[in-house]
């Protein structure tokens, strides 16, 4: 039945020569790892971090982070292995068409869904708790409860913004579906990011991760990190979404551990958009691994200080109850007294740096869309230009309302879930595909060879099946559904129409790179 066609490469070179006319090769090493940074640092350190902590690893969070950034940093080398055998602009599904055929590519492809448009719903999460700290901080008021909420959760808090409104329920989450409107406007327009933009963001959101990691290390309460693993027998906590029993297999211990190195495996989803400017780089083969892994130390560092800062300042428990939204902002509030000014701050470069890792992914969400589009695989809506701004209009519209069914009906925790899932289980399939290449087409030119594969590789995928596994039944039964309805897809539509199969050649190059020109 053909299921592992490949794409040939001399299409997708032929294809990125026609990129080459438009795109310049201008980003240099420094540029590459501020645009991975960029695309890291978000909701997953100011706000899925705190859950972590809260709900499974307590203090050791910090360990979480040792563990998915391990993972992160295995499946990173395969990632460049993998980008550096095709020389040109483009995701993990272009790569494994080409390289392990097109089912494999269809997964990966609908995988990254869970990962871009899921992302995306999850930051402008984090995006409209902020935004309501923002009003609330600076106006003096804040959005009732329930039109910013989605009807799953119950404000319980007795502290916090919404003192008023205890027990009320939630109907939807305005604010997120507002940025996610306004984003998609910008999108349509065709604003290409610009190096300098990024580079800006990058600046102001890693000053203010220093600054809180600098000022906030003499408000650390070593109390509060003792014991440094959430014991089974603490006292569980009501929260707005249901109730946490820490005796639960994956909420103490080093289970838990393991159980928040998943969750907080969020905050290193990005550093594949590295690879996405390969076309725009000056020395890809050797500076997109680089750009790749040095952004990824980088925010380790600073992730695994910032998080023990946080849990130092701020008992873990707190994030479930008052400190649950806007839990950065909280903790400084709360226990650093006198500094006002940093949340503030905090609050606005927030706002700014989570708009910025939404933009990108929800460009990420309709650039594969795109692809797979001209490729046959999804329907030709998907690639269908706006007349005057050459940006695919309908694919983002559409987007649109996909991801604001997620950002404004269903609670962060559960969507965040569903990103990480996703992402891991296209890692793993990204480690397992470079192991199996090596050995099937020894042959194939590889620029970029990730070092030791044969342990490397494995092991990146027993990280990544090791956070998978600590995900629980529920959020395994959300990916195997997910693929379900990709596999009715792909066997009901795209095996007809695929371009490959079928032998129709399709040479046009993707327009909508962005375009990162410094
Ligand atoms: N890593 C990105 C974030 O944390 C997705 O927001």
């Amino acid at each position: 039945m053909k299921l592992f066609i490949k794409k040939p490469i001399a299409q997708l070179l032929a294809a990125s020569k026609e990129g080459e006319k438009t795109l310049k090769r201008t980003l240099g090493l420094s540029s590459l790892i501020a645009l991975g940074i960029g695309a890291i640092i978000g909701a997953g350190i100011f706000v899925r971090t705190a859950a972590a902590a809260g709900e499974h690893a307590g203090p050791a969070v910090t360990i979480s982070f040792i563990i998915a950034a391990s993972g992160c940093a295995l499946a990173g080398l395969c990632y460049s292995e993998f980008a550096s055998m095709i020389p040109i602009a483009g995701s993990a599904y272009t790569y494994s068409y080409a390289t392990m055929g097109e089912l494999i590519a269809w997964i990966i492809g609908w995988d990254l869904v869970l990962e871009y448009a899921l992302g995306a719903a999850t930051v402008a999460i984090g995006w409209s708790q902020y935004f309501n700290e923002f009003l609330n901080t600076f106006f003096g008021f804040h959005i009732p409860f329930q039109w910013c909420h989605s009807p799953w959760e119950t404000n319980i808090s007795t502290t916090g913004m919404y003192t008023d409104q205890m027990g009320v329920h939630g109907l939807v989450n305005l604010p997120a579906i507002l940025i996610i409107f306004l984003l998609t406007l910008l999108l349509i327009r065709g604003t290409a990011e610009s190096a300098s933009v990024n580079n800006f963001i990058v600046i102001v959101k890693v000053a203010i991760v220093l600054l809180i990691i600098g000022l906030g290390w003499h408000f650390i309460n070593p109390a509060n990190h003792i014991p440094y693993m959430i014991p089974a027998d603490a006292k569980p906590v009501v929260t707005s979404t249901g109730t946490i029993n820490y005796s639960d297999t994956f909420n103490h211990g080093w289970l838990g551990v393991l159980r928040g190195a998943s969750v907080v495996f969020f905050a290193f989803i990005g550093f594949d958009a590295v690879s996405t400017a390969a076309q725009e780089a000056k020395n890809p083969q050797k500076d997109m691994p680089k750009g790749i892994l040095i952004s990824l130390v980088f925010c380790t560092v600073l992730y695994i200080l910032f998080s023990h800062v946080l849990t130092g300042i701020a008992p873990y428990r707190d994030f479930l109850i008052a400190g649950k939204e806007a839990s950065v902002t909280y903790a400084i509030n709360t226990f650093m007294h006198g500094y006002g000014w940093l949340a503030k701050l905090v609050t606005i470069a927030i706002l700014a740096g989570f708009s910025s890792v939404i933009l990108v992914m929800l460009l990420g969400q309709t650039r594969v869309f795109y692809t797979m589009s001209t490729d046959g695989l999804i329907p030709k809506v998907f690639s269908q230009l706006h007349p005057k701004y050459s940006t695919p209009y309908k694919s983002q519209w559409l987007f649109f309302g996909f991801v604001s069914i997620f950002a404004g009906f269903i609670p962060d925790r559960i969507v965040g879930d569903m990103v990480s899932i996703g992402t891991l289980f296209a890692f793993v399939l990204v480690c397992l595909g470079i192991f199996i290449l090596r050995r099937t087409d020894p042959n194939i030119v590889r620029p970029f060879k990730t070092p030791a594969y044969m342990i490397v590789c494995p092991l990146g995928a027993l990280i990544c099946l090791g956070m998978i596994a600590s995900e629980g039944l529920e959020n395994w039964l959300r990916l195997i559904g997910w693929l379900l309805i990709g596999f009715v897809i792909y066997f009901g539509y795209s095996v007809k129409r695929s371009h490959v199969r079928h032998g129709k050649v399709d040479g046009a190059n993707d327009p909508i790179n962005p375009k990162f020109v410094e």
